[in-house]
Protein backbone atom coordinates (compact mmCIF):
# COMPACT_ATOMS: atom_id res chain seq x y z
CA UNK A 1 0.00 0.00 0.00
CA UNK A 2 0.89 3.21 -1.00
CA UNK A 3 0.61 6.10 1.41
CA UNK A 4 0.54 9.96 0.38
CA UNK A 5 0.70 12.58 3.08
CA UNK A 6 -1.23 15.64 1.01
CA UNK A 7 -2.29 17.73 3.75
CA UNK A 8 -1.27 20.70 1.42
CA UNK A 9 -2.63 19.28 -1.71
CA UNK A 10 -5.79 20.59 -1.90
CA UNK A 11 -6.74 20.57 1.55
CA UNK A 12 -7.07 16.59 1.94
CA UNK A 13 -5.72 14.95 5.13
CA UNK A 14 -4.51 11.58 3.27
CA UNK A 15 -4.86 9.84 0.00
CA UNK A 16 -4.36 5.81 -0.26
CA UNK A 17 -3.48 3.73 -2.96
CA UNK A 18 -4.06 -0.12 -3.42
CA UNK A 19 -3.17 -2.00 -5.86
CA UNK A 20 -4.13 -5.75 -5.21
CA UNK A 21 -2.89 -8.20 -7.81
CA UNK A 22 -4.56 -11.69 -6.11
CA UNK A 23 -8.32 -9.80 -6.74
CA UNK A 24 -7.56 -7.00 -9.56
CA UNK A 25 -8.52 -4.63 -6.71
CA UNK A 26 -7.22 -1.30 -8.25
CA UNK A 27 -8.61 1.65 -5.70
CA UNK A 28 -8.30 4.98 -4.01
CA UNK A 29 -9.44 6.29 -1.09
CA UNK A 30 -9.26 9.96 -0.40
CA UNK A 31 -9.95 11.47 3.08
CA UNK A 32 -10.43 14.92 3.15
CA UNK A 33 -11.45 16.02 6.75
CA UNK A 34 -12.04 14.38 9.50
CA UNK A 35 -12.83 17.57 11.34
CA UNK A 36 -15.94 16.49 12.32
CA UNK A 37 -15.53 12.91 12.73
CA UNK A 38 -14.37 9.90 10.81
CA UNK A 39 -15.12 10.64 6.67
CA UNK A 40 -17.78 8.91 5.29
CA UNK A 41 -18.51 8.96 1.63
CA UNK A 42 -19.63 5.79 -0.96
CA UNK A 43 -17.64 4.10 -2.96
CA UNK A 44 -17.82 4.43 -7.10
CA UNK A 45 -16.50 1.89 -9.53
CA UNK A 46 -16.02 3.25 -12.98
CA UNK A 47 -13.42 1.94 -15.81
CA UNK A 48 -11.62 5.21 -15.15
CA UNK A 49 -9.52 5.55 -18.99
CA UNK A 50 -6.23 6.63 -16.42
CA UNK A 51 -5.13 6.65 -13.11
CA UNK A 52 -5.20 10.46 -13.07
CA UNK A 53 -8.80 10.79 -13.68
CA UNK A 54 -9.75 8.68 -10.99
CA UNK A 55 -7.77 10.34 -8.63
CA UNK A 56 -9.43 13.81 -9.96
CA UNK A 57 -12.74 12.29 -9.64
CA UNK A 58 -12.53 10.76 -6.00
CA UNK A 59 -10.55 14.60 -4.77
CA UNK A 60 -13.19 16.36 -6.15
CA UNK A 61 -15.83 13.68 -4.05
CA UNK A 62 -14.47 13.23 -1.09
CA UNK A 63 -14.11 17.12 -0.39
CA UNK A 64 -17.71 17.12 -1.32
CA UNK A 65 -18.42 14.68 1.11
CA UNK A 66 -16.93 16.87 4.14
CA UNK A 67 -19.19 19.90 2.47
CA UNK A 68 -21.75 17.58 2.25
CA UNK A 69 -21.78 16.15 5.80
CA UNK A 70 -20.73 19.80 7.28
CA UNK A 71 -24.09 21.11 5.87
CA UNK A 72 -26.27 18.13 6.79
CA UNK A 73 -25.24 18.33 10.61
CA UNK A 74 -23.85 15.01 10.64
CA UNK A 75 -21.02 14.44 12.75
CA UNK A 76 -18.63 13.19 10.25
CA UNK A 77 -15.86 14.43 7.86
CA UNK A 78 -16.03 13.87 4.30
CA UNK A 79 -14.12 11.36 2.14
CA UNK A 80 -14.60 8.79 -0.81
CA UNK A 81 -13.43 5.75 -2.55
CA UNK A 82 -13.12 4.84 -6.22
CA UNK A 83 -12.57 1.32 -7.30
CA UNK A 84 -10.96 1.56 -10.94
CA UNK A 85 -13.24 -0.98 -13.25
CA UNK A 86 -16.11 -1.80 -15.36
CA UNK A 87 -19.23 -2.60 -13.50
CA UNK A 88 -20.56 -5.48 -13.37
CA UNK A 89 -17.97 -7.37 -15.44
CA UNK A 90 -14.82 -6.92 -13.14
CA UNK A 91 -17.08 -7.29 -9.86
CA UNK A 92 -16.00 -10.49 -8.03
CA UNK A 93 -17.11 -10.57 -3.90
CA UNK A 94 -13.05 -11.56 -3.27
CA UNK A 95 -12.58 -8.01 -4.92
CA UNK A 96 -14.83 -6.28 -2.56
CA UNK A 97 -14.25 -7.92 0.39
CA UNK A 98 -9.93 -6.91 -0.68
CA UNK A 99 -11.47 -3.47 -0.82
CA UNK A 100 -13.04 -4.09 2.62
CA UNK A 101 -9.65 -4.79 3.99
CA UNK A 102 -8.29 -2.06 2.42
CA UNK A 103 -10.85 0.22 4.02
CA UNK A 104 -9.92 -1.57 7.34
CA UNK A 105 -6.55 -0.72 7.25
CA UNK A 106 -7.31 2.58 8.19
CA UNK A 107 -8.82 2.38 11.38
CA UNK A 108 -12.05 4.01 10.93
CA UNK A 109 -10.63 6.57 9.70
CA UNK A 110 -12.90 6.17 6.44
CA UNK A 111 -16.31 4.77 6.36
CA UNK A 112 -17.51 3.70 3.25
CA UNK A 113 -20.76 2.66 1.60
CA UNK A 114 -22.28 2.47 -2.11
CA UNK A 115 -22.46 4.86 -5.09
CA UNK A 116 -22.47 5.05 -8.51
CA UNK A 117 -21.53 1.29 -9.59
CA UNK A 118 -22.11 -0.78 -6.28
CA UNK A 119 -24.96 -1.78 -4.69
CA UNK A 120 -26.16 -3.30 -1.44
CA UNK A 121 -24.67 -6.88 -2.20
CA UNK A 122 -21.50 -5.29 -2.73
CA UNK A 123 -21.27 -3.72 0.38
CA UNK A 124 -22.29 -7.45 2.14
CA UNK A 125 -18.90 -8.40 0.99
CA UNK A 126 -17.47 -4.97 2.31
CA UNK A 127 -18.66 -6.18 5.53
CA UNK A 128 -17.27 -9.55 6.09
CA UNK A 129 -14.11 -8.22 6.23
CA UNK A 130 -14.92 -4.62 7.96
CA UNK A 131 -17.31 -2.88 10.49
CA UNK A 132 -16.64 0.27 8.73
CA UNK A 133 -18.88 0.39 6.45
CA UNK A 134 -22.83 1.20 6.06
CA UNK A 135 -25.76 0.73 3.25
CA UNK A 136 -26.10 -2.55 4.28
CA UNK A 137 -30.25 -4.29 4.02
CA UNK A 138 -31.70 -3.88 7.22
CA UNK A 139 -34.50 -4.26 8.76
CA UNK A 140 -37.98 -2.90 7.65
CA UNK A 141 -38.55 0.54 9.98
CA UNK A 142 -34.75 1.23 10.59
CA UNK A 143 -32.42 3.66 9.53
CA UNK A 144 -30.28 2.36 6.59
CA UNK A 145 -30.23 0.38 3.76
CA UNK A 146 -29.85 1.20 -0.02
CA UNK A 147 -29.81 5.02 -0.14
CA UNK A 148 -30.76 5.74 -3.29
CA UNK A 149 -34.60 6.23 -2.35
CA UNK A 150 -33.54 8.59 0.60
CA UNK A 151 -31.70 10.39 -2.05
CA UNK A 152 -34.82 10.64 -4.17
CA UNK A 153 -36.76 11.44 -1.86
CA UNK A 154 -34.30 14.82 -0.53
CA UNK A 155 -34.27 15.72 -3.76
CA UNK A 156 -37.64 15.75 -4.41
CA UNK A 157 -38.39 17.79 -1.34
CA UNK A 158 -35.66 20.36 -2.29
CA UNK A 159 -37.04 20.81 -6.14
CA UNK A 160 -40.58 21.86 -4.00
CA UNK A 161 -38.36 24.12 -2.44
CA UNK A 162 -36.99 25.35 -5.27
CA UNK A 163 -39.83 26.10 -6.94
CA UNK A 164 -41.76 27.51 -3.96
CA UNK A 165 -38.59 29.93 -3.78
CA UNK A 166 -38.08 30.79 -7.61
CA UNK A 167 -42.07 30.47 -9.10
CA UNK A 168 -43.70 31.00 -5.82
CA UNK A 169 -46.25 28.23 -5.42
CA UNK A 170 -45.84 24.99 -3.14
CA UNK A 171 -46.76 22.52 -5.33
CA UNK A 172 -45.41 20.84 -8.74
CA UNK A 173 -49.06 20.25 -11.00
CA UNK A 174 -48.34 20.91 -14.49
CA UNK A 175 -44.65 21.85 -14.09
CA UNK A 176 -42.26 20.94 -16.81
CA UNK A 177 -39.24 19.00 -15.62
CA UNK A 178 -36.44 17.26 -17.42
CA UNK A 179 -34.67 14.01 -15.79
CA UNK A 180 -31.31 13.17 -16.95
CA UNK A 181 -30.69 9.62 -15.63
CA UNK A 182 -32.75 7.24 -14.81
CA UNK A 183 -31.09 5.03 -12.63
CA UNK A 184 -31.63 4.17 -9.03
CA UNK A 185 -32.18 7.86 -8.08
CA UNK A 186 -33.32 9.46 -11.14
CA UNK A 187 -35.72 6.30 -11.17
CA UNK A 188 -37.79 7.21 -7.87
CA UNK A 189 -37.66 11.14 -8.24
CA UNK A 190 -39.26 10.53 -11.20
CA UNK A 191 -42.13 8.58 -9.78
CA UNK A 192 -42.34 11.05 -7.21
CA UNK A 193 -42.42 13.70 -9.04
CA UNK A 194 -45.15 12.63 -11.77
CA UNK A 195 -46.84 11.64 -8.55
CA UNK A 196 -47.02 15.13 -7.30
CA UNK A 197 -48.36 16.09 -10.78
CA UNK A 198 -45.25 17.37 -13.28
CA UNK A 199 -45.01 16.38 -16.39
CA UNK A 200 -41.65 14.63 -17.36
CA UNK A 201 -38.97 14.67 -20.25
CA UNK A 202 -36.28 11.75 -19.40
CA UNK A 203 -33.03 10.67 -21.12
CA UNK A 204 -30.73 8.10 -20.31
CA UNK A 205 -28.25 5.97 -22.16
CA UNK A 206 -30.20 3.18 -21.61
CA UNK A 207 -32.80 2.92 -23.86
CA UNK A 208 -34.67 0.29 -21.68
CA UNK A 209 -34.32 2.66 -18.71
CA UNK A 210 -36.62 5.30 -20.76
CA UNK A 211 -39.10 2.76 -21.70
CA UNK A 212 -39.75 2.26 -18.18
CA UNK A 213 -40.58 5.33 -17.19
CA UNK A 214 -42.06 6.38 -20.72
CA UNK A 215 -44.65 3.36 -19.86
CA UNK A 216 -45.12 3.61 -16.18
CA UNK A 217 -45.33 7.23 -15.82
CA UNK A 218 -46.36 8.81 -18.88
CA UNK A 219 -43.07 10.91 -19.43
CA UNK A 220 -42.20 11.60 -23.01
CA UNK A 221 -38.64 10.44 -23.93
CA UNK A 222 -35.75 13.20 -25.19
CA UNK A 223 -32.45 12.24 -26.16
CA UNK A 224 -29.70 12.60 -24.49
CA UNK A 225 -27.70 15.12 -26.10
CA UNK A 226 -30.76 17.00 -26.10
CA UNK A 227 -31.93 16.92 -22.84
CA UNK A 228 -30.45 20.19 -20.77
CA UNK A 229 -31.29 22.16 -23.92
CA UNK A 230 -34.98 21.29 -23.03
CA UNK A 231 -37.83 24.05 -22.63
CA UNK A 232 -38.99 23.01 -19.34
CA UNK A 233 -39.10 24.76 -15.63
CA UNK A 234 -36.99 22.39 -14.36
CA UNK A 235 -33.91 20.35 -14.91
CA UNK A 236 -32.60 17.73 -12.75
CA UNK A 237 -29.32 16.25 -13.90
CA UNK A 238 -29.02 12.68 -11.92
CA UNK A 239 -26.32 11.09 -14.48
CA UNK A 240 -22.97 12.35 -14.33
CA UNK A 241 -20.86 15.19 -13.22
CA UNK A 242 -19.87 18.39 -14.86
CA UNK A 243 -23.02 19.15 -16.97
CA UNK A 244 -23.11 22.52 -15.57
CA UNK A 245 -20.12 23.74 -18.10
CA UNK A 246 -19.52 27.01 -20.22
CA UNK A 247 -20.49 25.34 -23.24
CA UNK A 248 -23.94 23.89 -21.79
CA UNK A 249 -24.79 26.65 -19.74
CA UNK A 250 -25.92 29.58 -22.52
CA UNK A 251 -28.01 26.98 -24.06
CA UNK A 252 -30.42 25.78 -20.68
CA UNK A 253 -33.60 27.07 -20.89
CA UNK A 254 -34.82 25.71 -17.53
CA UNK A 255 -35.43 28.41 -14.99
CA UNK A 256 -34.21 25.93 -11.97
CA UNK A 257 -31.46 23.29 -11.96
CA UNK A 258 -32.23 21.17 -9.08
CA UNK A 259 -30.46 17.30 -9.19
CA UNK A 260 -29.14 14.58 -7.99
CA UNK A 261 -25.35 14.71 -9.16
CA UNK A 262 -22.62 15.36 -7.43
CA UNK A 263 -20.45 17.75 -9.07
CA UNK A 264 -22.81 19.24 -11.63
CA UNK A 265 -20.48 22.18 -11.86
CA UNK A 266 -17.86 21.74 -14.31
CA UNK A 267 -15.94 24.86 -12.70
CA UNK A 268 -16.87 26.71 -9.44
CA UNK A 269 -17.25 30.12 -11.86
CA UNK A 270 -20.23 27.90 -13.53
CA UNK A 271 -22.35 29.09 -10.47
CA UNK A 272 -21.54 32.62 -11.06
CA UNK A 273 -22.65 32.05 -15.26
CA UNK A 274 -25.76 30.74 -13.75
CA UNK A 275 -26.54 33.83 -11.45
CA UNK A 276 -25.87 35.80 -14.23
CA UNK A 277 -28.21 33.58 -16.66
CA UNK A 278 -31.36 34.40 -13.97
CA UNK A 279 -31.32 30.29 -12.83
CA UNK A 280 -31.76 28.84 -9.41
CA UNK A 281 -29.24 26.36 -8.63
CA UNK A 282 -29.54 24.07 -5.89
CA UNK A 283 -26.01 23.23 -4.98
CA UNK A 284 -25.72 19.41 -5.22
CA UNK A 285 -24.20 18.44 -2.37
CA UNK A 286 -27.44 19.97 0.13
CA UNK A 287 -30.11 18.45 -2.09
CA UNK A 288 -28.78 15.01 -2.64
CA UNK A 289 -27.47 14.60 0.98
CA UNK A 290 -30.84 12.12 1.86
CA UNK A 291 -28.69 9.14 0.82
CA UNK A 292 -25.89 9.78 3.34
CA UNK A 293 -27.96 10.61 6.36
CA UNK A 294 -29.86 7.33 5.65
CA UNK A 295 -26.47 5.44 6.04
CA UNK A 296 -24.62 7.68 8.97
CA UNK A 297 -27.69 6.88 10.73
CA UNK A 298 -27.75 3.20 10.32
CA UNK A 299 -23.66 3.36 11.13
CA UNK A 300 -24.52 4.90 14.33
CA UNK A 301 -26.81 2.56 15.06
CA UNK A 302 -30.32 2.57 17.01
CA UNK A 303 -32.16 4.90 14.36
CA UNK A 304 -35.38 4.26 12.80
CA UNK A 305 -36.48 5.02 8.97
CA UNK A 306 -39.34 7.69 10.46
CA UNK A 307 -36.02 9.67 12.31
CA UNK A 308 -34.36 9.88 8.78
CA UNK A 309 -37.30 11.10 6.94
CA UNK A 310 -37.70 13.83 9.81
CA UNK A 311 -33.85 15.04 9.04
CA UNK A 312 -34.39 14.51 5.48
CA UNK A 313 -37.36 16.90 5.88
CA UNK A 314 -34.76 19.59 6.84
CA UNK A 315 -32.87 19.87 3.04
CA UNK A 316 -35.78 22.25 1.79
CA UNK A 317 -35.02 24.11 4.66
CA UNK A 318 -31.58 24.18 4.72
CA UNK A 319 -32.13 24.95 0.69
CA UNK A 320 -34.00 27.87 1.50
CA UNK A 321 -31.79 29.56 3.96
CA UNK A 322 -29.06 28.99 0.78
CA UNK A 323 -31.29 30.35 -1.20
CA UNK A 324 -32.58 34.07 0.53
CA UNK A 325 -28.47 34.40 1.91
CA UNK A 326 -27.75 34.53 -1.94
CA UNK A 327 -30.41 36.48 -2.85
CA UNK A 328 -29.44 39.17 -0.17
CA UNK A 329 -25.86 38.92 -1.02
CA UNK A 330 -26.22 38.96 -5.10
CA UNK A 331 -24.23 36.04 -4.94
CA UNK A 332 -24.38 32.43 -6.04
CA UNK A 333 -25.90 29.75 -4.34
CA UNK A 334 -22.74 27.26 -4.41
CA UNK A 335 -20.60 29.89 -3.10
CA UNK A 336 -22.92 30.46 -0.08
CA UNK A 337 -22.77 26.84 0.55
CA UNK A 338 -19.51 26.29 0.00
CA UNK A 339 -19.36 29.35 2.72
CA UNK A 340 -21.71 27.83 4.68
CA UNK A 341 -19.86 24.15 4.57
CA UNK A 342 -16.28 25.61 5.63
CA UNK A 343 -18.08 28.24 8.48
CA UNK A 344 -18.81 25.09 10.16
CA UNK A 345 -15.71 22.94 9.36
CA UNK A 346 -14.15 25.84 10.78
CA UNK A 347 -15.99 26.74 14.04
CA UNK A 348 -15.59 23.04 15.05
CA UNK A 349 -11.37 23.61 14.24
CA UNK A 350 -11.53 26.05 16.55
CA UNK A 351 -13.21 24.80 19.43
CA UNK A 352 -10.90 21.82 18.87
CA UNK A 353 -8.13 24.64 19.62
CA UNK A 354 -9.27 26.19 22.37
P1 LIG B 1 -26.85 5.13 -11.33
O1 LIG B 1 -25.56 4.66 -11.88
O2 LIG B 1 -27.83 4.15 -10.80
O3 LIG B 1 -27.64 6.01 -12.41
C1 LIG B 1 -27.03 6.87 -13.31
C2 LIG B 1 -27.85 6.80 -14.60
O4 LIG B 1 -27.37 7.79 -15.50
C3 LIG B 1 -27.74 5.46 -15.30
O5 LIG B 1 -29.03 4.98 -15.62
C4 LIG B 1 -26.94 5.79 -16.56
O6 LIG B 1 -27.29 4.97 -17.67
C5 LIG B 1 -27.34 7.23 -16.79
N1 LIG B 1 -26.42 7.99 -17.63
C6 LIG B 1 -25.08 7.89 -17.74
N2 LIG B 1 -24.61 8.77 -18.63
C7 LIG B 1 -25.68 9.46 -19.09
C8 LIG B 1 -25.85 10.50 -20.02
N3 LIG B 1 -24.81 11.04 -20.69
N4 LIG B 1 -27.10 10.97 -20.26
C9 LIG B 1 -28.17 10.45 -19.63
N5 LIG B 1 -28.06 9.44 -18.73
C10 LIG B 1 -26.84 8.96 -18.47
O7 LIG B 1 -26.48 6.21 -10.22
P2 LIG B 1 -27.41 6.81 -9.08
O8 LIG B 1 -27.16 6.11 -7.82
O9 LIG B 1 -28.79 6.95 -9.58
O10 LIG B 1 -26.77 8.28 -8.92
C11 LIG B 1 -27.04 9.29 -9.87
C12 LIG B 1 -26.22 10.53 -9.52
O11 LIG B 1 -26.56 10.97 -8.20
C13 LIG B 1 -24.70 10.29 -9.50
O12 LIG B 1 -24.05 11.45 -9.93
C14 LIG B 1 -24.41 10.07 -8.01
O13 LIG B 1 -23.09 10.44 -7.69
C15 LIG B 1 -25.40 11.01 -7.38
N6 LIG B 1 -25.74 10.63 -6.02
C16 LIG B 1 -26.28 9.40 -5.77
C17 LIG B 1 -26.62 9.04 -4.47
C18 LIG B 1 -27.29 7.75 -4.16
O14 LIG B 1 -27.83 7.61 -3.04
N7 LIG B 1 -27.30 6.78 -5.07
C19 LIG B 1 -26.37 9.96 -3.34
C20 LIG B 1 -25.87 11.27 -3.74
C21 LIG B 1 -25.54 11.55 -5.03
Amino acid sequence: METLDTRDVDGHELIVCEDHAATGLRAIIAIHSTVLGPAAGGCRMWPYATTADALFDVLRLSRGMSYKNAIAGLPFGGGKAVIIGEPPKHKTPQLFEAFGRFVDSLGGRYVTAEDVGTTTSDMANVARVTRYVAGLRRAPGQAGGDPAPKTALGVFLGIKAAVGFKLGRSDLEGLSIAVQGLGNVGYDLAGLLAAAGARLKVADVRKAAVERVCDELKASAVAVEDVLDEDVDILAPCALGAVLNAHSIPRLRARIVAGAANNQLAQERDGQALLAAGILYAPDYVINAGGIINVSREYQGGATEAQVLEDIGQIPLRLTEIFERARRENRATNEVADEMARERLGARRQKMVA
